[in-house]
């Protein structure tokens, strides 16, 4: 059995979100996250096929290496939190589109595509709040503190308005496709530290933190009726001025601001970096897929290591299911 899960963007609110200031996320329709189970002799211990790391780990017989950690966790919570999953005889093997580091929920991605396969292969029901909650916990291995907006998002692969501690608001479909240009630096960034700068940023000058914090989850609301409505200049607008702020927060980077400047250059809506910033992806909003290509190219040749043109998904139907 397969599963698979979408990469997500966020669309408007990165890290004010952690602050309790409603955020937008989208899943993507690619890149994606695959994983598949297959059987073993009922007595041979777990194995995990990394095929992207060049790693497999028999589980209990070699060290965890140094990027295995979060995957020692998941065989952990499928063995003892999903029942029915036995802690012997099976092969995972993961494979992930997603790069890493690049604010597109990688780890979430891969967590995600593995449970949903498992729960697939051993016949355990796990609805989408099931599943988010237990990749949440495999992302607090990742990035320390994370507010859920990833796990939401790649878990339930519908577009939300997500406040931390509330129930996921899910975002009615627009009235047509948001065509989106994801240009990505080159440069991996660690969340949990860029989080943890703005933590420190935050402790010295509280004030204009919070002032940045709430224009910011104002834009996100505003952002999600432009969403639904099908107002994408309203919200490509919406995105530039989230950038400018995050720029004020200290989280963009020249190389980011290049591939922002490109983006709009070329005819994008808006653009915006997205996810922790310093280093990561950008995303531009196309007027429509024809133009996408043109944002594509712009960014590739401002110096984008990869531009890739896609869609947010937007809940109908659910391509991201397991087989
Ligand atoms: C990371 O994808 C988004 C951040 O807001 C961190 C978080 O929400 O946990 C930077």
């Amino acid at each position: 059995m397969t599963g698979r899960a979408p990469s997500k963007l966020i669309l408007l609110g990165e890290h004010s979100v952690v602050y309790g200031q409603p955020a937008i996320a989208v899943p993507l329709r690619d890149p994606g996250a695959e994983a598949a189970v297959s059987r073993t002799d009922p007595s041979s211990p777990i194995e995990l096929d990394l095929r992207d790391f060049g790693i497999r780990w028999t589980v209990g017989l070699k060290p965890v290496a140094e990027e295995i950690p979060p995957f020692a966790e998941l065989i952990r919570l499928a063995t003892t939190s999903l029942a029915g999953v036995p802690d012997r005889g099976w092969t995972l093997s993961i494979r992930s589109e997603v790069p890493i580091g690049c604010g597109l929920g990688s780890g979430a991605a891969v967590s995600a595509a593995a449970f949903k396969a498992l729960a697939a292969e051993f016949k355990v029901p796990l609805p989408p709040q099931r599943l988010s909650d237990l990749v949440h916990r495999i992302e607090k291995i990742h990035h320390g503190r994370p507010s859920g907006i990833d796990n939401t998002v790649v878990a339930t692969a519908r577009p939300v308005l997500f406040r931390k501690g509330r129930a996921p608001e899910f975002l009615s479909p627009p009235p047509r496709p948001l065509t989106l240009v994801i240009g990505y630096t080159g440069m991996r960034h660690k969340t949990s530290e860029v989080v943890a700068d703005v933590a420190a940023a935050h402790a010295a000058e509280p004030e204009r933190y919070d002032a940045l914090f709430a224009e910011i989850g104002d834009i996100s609301e505003r952002g999600a009726k432009a969403f639904s409505g099908g107002a994408f200049e309203e919200l490509g607008r919406l995105m530039d001025r989230n950038q400018t702020l995050l720029e004020e927060m200290g989280v963009s980077s020249p190389e980011l601001e290049r591939l922002v400047a490109a983006a709009r250059d070329a005819g994008a809506l808006g653009a915006k970096l997205s996810g922790a910033g310093r280093g990561g992806c950008i995303a531009a909003l196309a007027r429509d897929p024809d133009s996408a290509q043109r944002l594509r190219e712009s960014l590739l040749t401002s110096g984008a290591q990869l531009a890739v043109v896609t869609e947010a998904l937007t809940g109908g139907a659910h391509p991201c299911g397991s087989s």
